[in-house]
């Protein structure tokens, strides 16, 4: 795998050589001058400002929800929790059991099926109630009141720890009747109509919420959590003072976890002058059209497509594939995915045996290698303007927050299983960030099952020692750390 050491060589090394030279008209738009990334920064402050003041707040694309979260687990939770992480195509249901400083986890995934996304409300809590129950069930809960932390990994305005209005559907989901109500509400009730099952939920949490709490508790320096997966998010922790929209009593701490909701951050148009034609046709076809536009350029729900439209555009242009059937995938919508673009990008030497293994896959026949060169230096691009626009967002709040040193959280199936995502973004923000800064990008792990039964966890703990009833208490008083035994 190539590594770089710095941006120029990483620069020099995209330079195509010459025989892929003639595609490069059609790719150039995905590489952005430093300045673009730096206008990206400037533009993403000026936005998160809206989202921060009251009079803004309702009109801008970046929301910026407090979240009620304004601390870490202290290592003293104890007791069974359930945890439930709702986001992607997948629903799991967890059994977290505290144990002093140990944790333990069980989790069981079900799937969601496409019809139950686009379905009713009613139709996706009733299935999630029904998950719940045969959980329940299987590990002999039944007849236990379990406190109950939901990661729900969509825009909320949170109105109390566990009341949290959805503002909108993003990524896959387009559930009719849930836009405006309490996703804790739906739930209570769907378990009544459903199951037996007594739980009390106890906390609702976005995923990169859970990501910065699971993370911050082996790290007292990590004050941003990021998401790269199906979508693209971020979360960080701001000062009382700079949160107009904070309506609680401004008591200490002078905290709270803001989850920014940046993949809107473009829907106004304000990114319409780095965009290429693919994002724009990627746009159209999808089902919310003009919405979360740097999501649509970041996240592994969409880069496989941007990859399969520029693909598509060079076979048509005679560039690429010389004699390619028409029922072949690369010709579909949503058919080349994202773990592709990764498979690809770890090929490392010229056998290209990823490269053809996914053409392979998707029917393409008779490709050369020459072909799996330029299928390569696509998705290079494309994963590297992914990778410095997730680093432009990051270097914006790391120097919003100002710290000598800073960790990062992150998790995701795109940053995890990129080849070079990591190291790609480290160099940008690098070259973003305000001198003398020291940040770190960290793998937090579980966060979306364990960082919710640790934020129940704390706040039943708060509850029962009656500090600060519906908040958790600061960061920097909470020293304790707790160790992770996960179970397959
Ligand atoms: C979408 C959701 C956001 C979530 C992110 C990552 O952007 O709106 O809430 O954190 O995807 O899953």
């Amino acid at each position: 795998m190539a590594e770089f050491s710095d941006m120029k060589k990483f620069v020099e090394w995209l330079v195509p050589d010459e025989n892929i030279k003639h595609i490069e008209a059609f790719v150039k738009g995905f590489k952005l001058s430093t300045s673009s990334y730096k206008r990206v920064m400037h533009l993403l402050n000026q936005e998160m400002n809206q989202g921060l003041m009251r009079h803004s707040q309702p009109l801008a694309d970046i929301k910026m929800f407090p979240t009620f979260v304004r601390s870490l687990p202290d290592g003293s939770e104890k007791g069974d929790f359930l945890a439930l992480d709702l986001g992607g195509t997948n629903f799991r249901v967890l059994l977290v059991r505290l144990q002093g400083h140990d944790i333990d986890i069980q989790s069981k995934t079900y799937l969601i099926p496409q019809r139950i996304m686009l379905g009713t409300g009613t139709q996706l809590f009733d299935h999630i109630a029904d998950c719940i129950g045969k959980f329940v069930r299987d590990h002999n809960l039944s007849g236990q009141t379990l406190p109950l932390g939901f990661t729900f990994s969509f825009p909320c305005k949170q109105e109390g720890l566990a009341k949290a209005r959805l503002s909108k559907w993003t990524k896959g989901f387009r559930c009719e009747g849930v836009v405006g109500e309490d996703i804790c509400q739906l739930l209570q009730e769907a378990l009544k109509r459903r199951t037996n099952c007594s739980v009390e939920i106890v906390a609702i949490v976005n995923d990169a919420v859970g990501t910065l709490m699971s993370a911050a508790h082996v790290d007292r320096n990590c004050e941003i959590g990021l998401i790269l997966g199906t979508g693209c998010n971020a979360c960080y922790m701001e000062t009382l003072e700079n949160v107009q929209t904070w309506d609680e009593e401004k008591s200490h701490p002078d905290q709270v976890i803001i989850n920014t909701e940046w993949g809107a951050f473009g829907d106004n148009g304000c990114l319409d002058f780095l965009r290429t034609e693919y994002d724009r046709e990627l746009d159209t076809f999808s089902i919310n059209p003009g919405r979360q536009i740097m999501e649509k350029m970041i996240g592994g729900m969409y880069m496989g497509e941007i990859v399969r439209l520029v693909l598509e555009r060079l076979n048509m242009e005679g560039l690429l594939f010389r004699s390619v059937d028409n029922e072949c995938d690369l010709f579909e919508r949503g058919r080349f995915y994202t773990k592709y673009v990764s498979e690809i990008e770890s090929d490392t030497d010229d056998f290209y045996h990823n490269t053809k293994q996914v053409l392979d896959e998707i029917g393409v026949e008779n490709y050369t290698t020459e072909d799996c060169k330029i299928v390569k230096y696509v998705c290079t691009l494309i994963s590297a303007r992914a990778a410095f626009l997730a680093a432009a967002g990051l270097a914006t709040l790391i120097n919003r927050i100002n710290k000598t040193d800073i960790t990062i959280a992150v998790d995701g199936s795109l940053y995890r299983f990129h080849p070079r995502f990591h190291n790609l973004m480290c160099l940008k923000i690098q070259e973003l960030v305000k001198p003398g800064i020291k940040f770190k990008l960290a793998l937090s792990h579980d966060g979306s099952g364990k960082g919710a039964a640790l934020t129940a966890a704390v706040s039943l703990r708060l509850r029962n020692t009656k500090v600060i009833p519906d908040t958790l208490p600061a960061m920097s008083e909470l020293p304790v750390r707790i160790g992770i035994k996960q179970k397959a």
